[in-house]
């Protein structure tokens, strides 16, 4: 079964308050948000394999760690996950990074894919998926079955705010998946933000409304 982990550092904490300040500005939500998602990585690969590595220090040779097991793949939803992908990149540099965009067609309700682009080994990477506003859950829980779809096997879902009604979707729909947050909020409002929430994550990132 797919665990929920609320990262409640109290760094996390203290800088997500500046992040849902509507007081505070474009450049300044950007950075939070990008050294949000560092401490966010942190965490999240805290459980990666390690294996022993034989090395010579300028004293002796030694035993040491180094990660094993599988490559991460970062794989951002369009247009806010992208906000997070610079702050995650900084721990794990060699991280791939695909990309997913999707809207919900208005008459069918169905989700369409308008941009898709992978790399090649989903299928071997460890895969997080990133969705700073998890509200629905509609958005992430159909770029997850999309990447399943095309063979990723291990997948983990990474947000920066989260309301109930989206990670009981995901938990649904996803079992298998591990879900991280920087905080699990109320509930959603009527027109589907995430109260408190942040307002629109795309739009205070981008400076756009
Ligand atoms: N997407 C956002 O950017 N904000 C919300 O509150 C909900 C969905």
């Amino acid at each position: 079964m797919g665990n929920v982990f609320v990262l409640d550092h109290p760094l996390i904490q203290h800088k997500l308050t500046y992040i849902r300040n509507k007081e505070t500005g474009t450049k300044e939500f950007r950075e939070l948000v990008d050294e949000v998602a560092m401490l966010m990585a942190f965490e999240i690969t805290r459980n990666l394999p390690l294996q022993d590595k034989t090395i010579h220090t300028p004293v002796v040779e030694a035993q040491a760690k180094v990660l094993s097991g599988k490559k991460i793949g970062l794989i951002p939803i369009l247009r806010a996950g992208l906000g997070m992908v610079d702050g995650v990149l900084k721990l794990i540099p060699a991280a791939k990074v695909g990309h997913v965009g999707l809207y919900r067609d208005p008459e069918t309700f169905q989700p369409v894919e308008y941009y898709i682009k992978l790399p090649s080994d989903i299928n071997e990477r460890e895969l997080i998926v990133i969705d700073p506003m998890l509200a629905t859950g509609g958005s992430a829980n159909d770029a997850i079955h999309s990447l399943k779809k095309r063979g990723a096997e291990n997948i983990r879902l990474m947000c920066l705010i989260a309301a109930p009604e989206g990670v009981e979707m995901i938990k649904e729909e996803h079992p298998d998946v591990d879900i991280y947050l920087g905080a699990l909020d109320e509930k959603l409002d009527e027109k589907g933000y995430i109260v408190p929430g942040l307002g629109d994550a795309g739009d205070r990132l981008f400076g756009t409304k």
